[in-house]
């Protein structure tokens, strides 16, 4: 699976799946332009690769656009081209968006089924969700992913690069399980890689999505430790996934191996979920 001599961009590889992608990406030979929010992430990002001198920190938010397309410019600039790009950049959480509320009501909820009781508390989130944290959260998870997207695909079709473009999604898109803002914007993203991988097919650039299940990452380490240990117990393979897990369905994809693939979901959940 070599990308010897491909240029990649990964979003949110400041850590977690993002860091494991880069380093997946290059250790098949592609130099990598690491963008996160932070500059600090970034080059620690890439002091983990070989030969750190041949990528790209790059810092950004990926709901911008205005800095998205500064940071692929700097990618070009560097690299002088680009044929992948990895959507990792995402959060579950945003302000106002109802979680603390419904952490709450889940504890109310846990301390009526430990007294025995039949539990009267609804777990619900939704109705507690501010307009600014729905939108946070689509903002990077759909928005940002729409407007990467956009500039690679400028860049390959000027450069008439045969591309590859893989997309984060989640296995909750099947299972359901998550924050209504967080599934849907997963569920849309899956939507955006099917009508994409339509739309560029004729250009040679392939779109796929990889879809893990839980996986161990500082994202996945904010949750109560007994909400894990619940998620665990309900995978067949018994564990969550490793980010290199994950990165590994990322680089076959970003892959010549993977060359009669598009618009597909690569799931990587351990068994829990089938797509
Ligand atoms: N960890 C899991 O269990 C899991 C499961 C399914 C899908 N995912 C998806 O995988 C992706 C990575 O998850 P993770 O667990 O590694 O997350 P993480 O929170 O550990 O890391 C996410 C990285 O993205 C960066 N980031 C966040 N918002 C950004 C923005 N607006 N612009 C640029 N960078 C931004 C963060 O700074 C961070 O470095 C996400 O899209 C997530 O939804 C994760």
């Amino acid at each position: 699976m070599s990308l010897s001599g491909k240029a990649a961009l990964v979003t949110g590889a400041g850590q977690g799946i993002g860091r494991a992608c880069a380093l997946a990406l290059a250790e098949a030979g592609a130099r990598v332009a690491v963008f996160d929010l932070k500059q600090e992430s970034a080059e620690a990002t890439v002091a983990t690769l070989p030969d750190p001198s041949s990528h790209l920190a790059i810092a950004g938010n990926v709901a911008d656009s205005t800095a998205v397309k500064a940071a692929f410019a700097k990618a070009v600039a560097g690299f002088g081209r680009l044929d992948v790009l990895v959507n990792n950049a995402g959060t579950g959480t945003g302000p106002n968006d109802g979680s603390a509320k419904m952490y709450e009501l889940m504890a109310q909820r846990n301390a009526e089924l430990a007294r025995g009781e039949t539990p009267k508390t609804h777990v619900e989130q939704a109705v507690f969700m501010e307009d600014e944290g729905w939108r946070a959260v689509m903002a990077v998870n759909l928005d940002g992913a729409f407007f990467c997207t956009r500039e690679a695909l400028r860049i390959m079709a000027e450069k008439n690069i045969k591309g590859s473009i893989i997309n984060i999604a989640s296995t909750a898109v099947q299972s359901g399980e998550g924050p209504v803002h967080y599934v849907t914007s997963k569920a849309a993203l899956v939507g955006m890689t099917r009508a994409l991988a339509r739309e560029v097919a004729s250009r040679g650039i392939r779109i796929n999505a990889v879809a893990p299940g839980p996986t161990d990452t500082p994202l996945m380490r904010s949750i109560p430790d007994e909400w894990i240990a619940s998620l665990e117990k309900a995978i067949p393979l018994g564990r969550l996934a490793k980010p290199a897990e994950v990165a590994a369905a990322v680089r076959f994809l970003a892959s010549d191996e993977a060359s009669y693939v598009t618009g597909s979901v690569l799931v990587a959940n351990g068994g829990s979920y089938f797509f």
